[in-house]
């Protein structure tokens, strides 16, 4: 029987050759909001995976909008240059099939921090701290910045860079771009009652909390290029009692849909430190489930999924349309590679490391050997 996993979809004019995707994964590793080698490296290597779709890193649209002093960003002709090199690399070296996608992002009243390597604590004055934004005057925690509510000059001025963002994403050639509205950031921020306690119209009910992120979302679709598939990443709870649920969800998921939205990418928790989550394998994917089933957008589901049986389940029997792999392709950059091997399936290498395919040396395989012809084969060939 054929893989599901590795069967082709499309999303509007773009074909991806399998249903696994490279999840958004900040590095810390930029330099004033530039691209830097490690950059080059890091998507150099994984658009070898053999996975469909490779995300970028959450890509701040503002400086103000980065998690820490050494996240990526997208808001100068300097910063378009530098993705552009590790985006080029990347499509003239990657695997042939590959196509790659955006992730944009404003961090919000979680801005302003130290790296997670460096303790992901708030940034004193004297390390560079600076003005956070939320829609409420909230903090995230005790001893975290507190943000300034957005008035109507911040709530369009952001807005702009979203916008700006998505253009120099367009012209950098991205096939897809998502928004992160998950994980607690800025426009997550304004979905859950528990960070957004306005009382204009960008508050209060379901409507008024979804009308930022949708007004961003739709500000972006006019620029966007049609036929690229242009997508968000939502948190569908927040783990916490009193906050965003999947009830809500559904109702943005289907709102969404309504102003041309292409995919959802389901991930859980980020806007309140009391979350509590049941971790495990597959944690998310009910939601991603849920979402498709109520709403029949496509679906992304992410979260310890690390077994190829298990992400060949996923697609099989219909619970989301792509599997999204973080730690798992840290831990096996070829892990399509692998896992194609494993489910019986091909993918396309990089004509560089073709060689490296099993069916090119099969004896090296114990589970091909017994079938393998007996011959050296690609041995020949070695030098
Ligand atoms: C090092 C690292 C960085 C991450 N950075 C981002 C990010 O930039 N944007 C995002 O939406 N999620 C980010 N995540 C979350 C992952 O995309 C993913 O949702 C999460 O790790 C669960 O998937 P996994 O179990 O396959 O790791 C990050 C995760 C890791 C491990």
């Amino acid at each position: 029987m054929s893989s599901a996993l590795f069967s082709p979809i499309r999303l509007g004019d773009v074909e991806f050759a399998n249903r696994i995707v490279i999840s958004p994964m900040c590095q810390y590793m930029a330099d004033d909001g530039a691209a830097t080698d490690w950059h080059l490296m890091h998507y150099g290597n994984l658009a070898m995976s053999g996975a469909a779709l490779l995300f970028t890193e959450a890509t701040a649209v503002s400086a103000e909008g980065r998690i820490s002093a050494q996240c990526l960003g997208l808001w100068t002709d300097a910063h378009e240059a530098a993705i552009d090199r590790f985006m080029t690399f990347s499509r003239t070296n990657g695997g042939p099939d590959l196509k790659i996608g955006i992730q944009l992002a404003h961090a919000g009243r979680k801005a302003s921090v130290h790296r997670p390597a460096d303790g992901a604590q708030p940034l004193t004055a004297a390390e560079g701290a600076w003005q956070t934004l939320g829609p409420s005057a909230l903090p995230y925690d005790t001893g975290w910045h507190t943000p300034q509510a957005m008035d109507r000059v911040a709530l369009d001025r952001v807005k702009a860079d979203f916008v700006q963002a998505a253009e120099r994403s367009a012209r950098l050639g991205f096939d897809v771009c998502e928004f992160h509205v998950g994980h607690g950031y800025l426009l997550h921020q304004f979905l859950s009652p528990l960070s957004n306690q306005r009382n204009d119209e960008y508050g209060g009910d379901l409507a008024g909390r979804m009308r930022y992120p949708l007004e961003v979302f739709q500000a972006v679709k006019a620029v966007w290029p049609a036929g690229r598939p242009l997508g968000v990443r939502v948190s569908a709870t927040d783990w916490v009692e009193g906050g965003w649920t999947v009830e809500e969800t559904l109702a943005f998921v289907q709102a969404l849909k309504q102003v041309g939205c292409d995919f959802a990418d389901i991930t859980t928790s980020g806007v309140d430190p009391r979350q509590k989550i049941p971790v495990g394998p597959g944690y998310q994917v009910a939601f991603a489930e849920t979402v498709k089933r109520e709403t029949g957008m496509p679906t992304m589901a992410v979260g310890m999924i690390n077994d190829p049986e298990q992400a060949e389940t996923i697609i099989r029997d219909g619970q989301a349309d792509f599997v999204m792999l973080a730690r798992g392709m840290m831990y096996d950059p070829r892990w399509a590679w692998h896992a194609a091997e494993a489910l019986g399936a091909t993918v396309a290498y990089p004509p560089q490391y073709a060689r490296a395919e099993p069916s090119r040396w099969p004896q090296a395989f114990a589970h091909r050997r017994e079938t393998a012809p007996d011959t050296i084969g690609d041995m020949r060939q070695l030098k």
